[in-house]
Parts: C-alpha cells; structure tokens; sequence
C-alpha cells in the first residue's frame, strides 16, 4: 500500500521550494506561478506590471505568492528582487528567468532599428544573464539550484520572429549552456524551455490580435493538439522539480515538431 505522505509528496512536486519569476505577471509566467503553489512552492512574482502582479499574488494567496517590482534590465532591481526571495521565504531553489518582449514584425532588416533592436537584448538577453548572475550568487553557496530561462523555437530556427528577438533567443540559449557548464561544479542546474507560438499579450501583439481575438492556427506537425501556456508551464514545473535532478544545459523545445522538419517533410503535406 502506498502511503499518503507519499503520495502527496509525488503530487506536490516542489513542496519547501523557493522560486523567483520574472515576468510573473504574464501569460507564461503567471500561469507558471500557479502551478508552482499548486506544487507546494513559494514564489517572488518579479515584474514591471505593478498592479497585474499584485492582483495576481492576491488570487494564489498572501502565505504562497508575493510580487516585486522588478525591471530585469536593471542590476539593482534583479540583485534586490533575489534579496527579497532570501529575506521572505529564507533561500533561492529555482531562478524562472521569464520575462522578454518582442517588437512588430518588420522582415526587412531596413525596416529594423538600432534602439528596438537593442531594447530587446536589453530585456532579454541582459535581463537574463543578471537573473542568473543574482540567482548564482545565493544558489552556489547553498550548493544546488535550478535556473531556467525562456528562450523560443526562435533559439534553433531563424524565419519565425524579428531579427532582433531571434538574436536574443540565439543568445539566451548560448548564455544557458555556458552558464550551465560553470555552474554545475555548485550543483546548479541551468536549462531553457523553448515553445512555439502560444496565446499570451506578447503573441497576440506581434499578430496584431486583440486580447479578446480568436488565437490563429499555426502550422503544426502534430495533428489534434495546440500549444497552450498550461504546457509549458508543466516544462517549467519539469525542470525546476527534482524530476530533473540530472538535466543540466539542456533546451527542451515545446514545438509539437515543428524545428525538426525539413522542406522534403513540409512538401508532402
Ligand atoms: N507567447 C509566445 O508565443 C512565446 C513563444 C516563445 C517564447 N516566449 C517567451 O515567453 C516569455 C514570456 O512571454 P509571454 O508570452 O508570457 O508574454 P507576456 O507579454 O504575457 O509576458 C511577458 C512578461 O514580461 C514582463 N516584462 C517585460 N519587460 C520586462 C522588464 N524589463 N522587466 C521585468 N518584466 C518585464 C511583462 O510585464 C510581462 O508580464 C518571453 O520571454 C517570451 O519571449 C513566448
């Protein structure tokens, strides 16, 4: 007979954990957040969104969730926002760095310039390499840790997005496995999850779709499903839980697929 301790510590599969969330406010990453309280976690929403943020700690509730404001281009908040998950909740398991943007979609590299170009390297690979950096300087004394970074189909595909969100994801992708190769003598663990197109503001903005628009079907290699933030979210739970306790430097694509065809596959279709 299995026991009910057991059993609910397979059910809860981040009980006692402490997680930071940047970009917890948003589709990915709140929907991140809930799943990781479902899983006994406590969780540090980090983001710019000040009221979403809160009202979305106050439906998980005030003993699980809290926010801070957190601009993850600026060391001082990232540093301070890792400081509050210490002071709150005692120590840092798991780094989800989340947050990211991506501008309108311009195919011509003419049509593209510098400053959006460098705001989204700013926000996603400079935002991400400080959310490591931080989540390293308390995960290595404890001597474990998981950091796990939103990178996209984006990070091993070019065609899909901007140039300049294809270069951050490129980017995250080269920071995770450098990161994960020096981190790893600490027993932190460093991974990315890589989804395909999903419904969130940040996608619904680069097709010109309004928050309340029918989502458009993508193309997809597997027939009958749809990528939903509920499955990455479960990717995430994968990779922050112990589950994963010897996955290290990996990118796990969340695309039904999708990368691994080439035109011979899609010319059949
Ligand atoms: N939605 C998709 O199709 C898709 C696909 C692949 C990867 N992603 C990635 O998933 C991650 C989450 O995006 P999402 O789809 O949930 O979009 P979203 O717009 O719903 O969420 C993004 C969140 O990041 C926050 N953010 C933006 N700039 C910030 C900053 N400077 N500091 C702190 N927070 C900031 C926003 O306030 C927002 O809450 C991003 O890294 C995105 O690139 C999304």
């Amino acid at each position: 007979m299995v026991s009910s301790s057991l059993l609910s510590s397979v059910a809860r599969r981040l009980e006692g954990k402490v997680a930071v969330i940047t970009g917890g406010a948003g589709g990915i990453g709140s929907c991140t957040a809930k799943l990781f309280c479902q899983h006994g976690a406590k969780v540090l929403i980090a983001d710019i969104q000040y009221e979403k943020g809160h009202s979305i700690c106050k439906d998980l509730g005030p003993t699980s969730a809290s926010f801070v404001h957190c601009d993850v281009t600026k060391e001082l908040d990232v540093g301070n926002a890792i400081d509050k998950a210490i002071s709150k909740y005692g120590k840092l398991d798991i780094m989800f760095n989340n947050a990211g943007i991506l501008g309108p979609y311009r195919p011509n590299i003419l049509d593209n310039d510098a400053d959006e170009f460098e705001n989204t390297m700013r926000v996603n690979v400079l935002g991400t390499f400080l959310g490591t950096k931080h989540a390293a300087r308390v995960m290595a004394p404890a001597g474990r840790g998981s950091i796990i970074n939103t990178a996209s189909v984006c990070s091993v595909v070019g065609g899909v997005a901007t140039h300049s969100y294809t270069s951050s994801k490129h980017a995250i992708l080269g920071l995770t496995r450098n990161t994960a190769v020096e981190l790893g003598k600490f027993g932190i663990r460093v991974n990315c999850v890589s989804p395909y197109l999903v419904p969130t503001s940040l996608s619904r903005k680069f097709m010109n779709l309004g928050e309340d628009d029918p989502f458009v079907k993508v193309y997809s290699n597997l027939k009958g499903v749809s990528l939903e933030v509920e499955d990455v979210a479960e990717a995430v739970l994968y990779m922050g839980s112990d589950d994963s306790k010897y996955v290290s430097g990996h990118n796990l694509v969340l695309d039904g697929g999708v990368t691994i065809l080439t035109p011979s596959n899609m010319f059949e279709m």
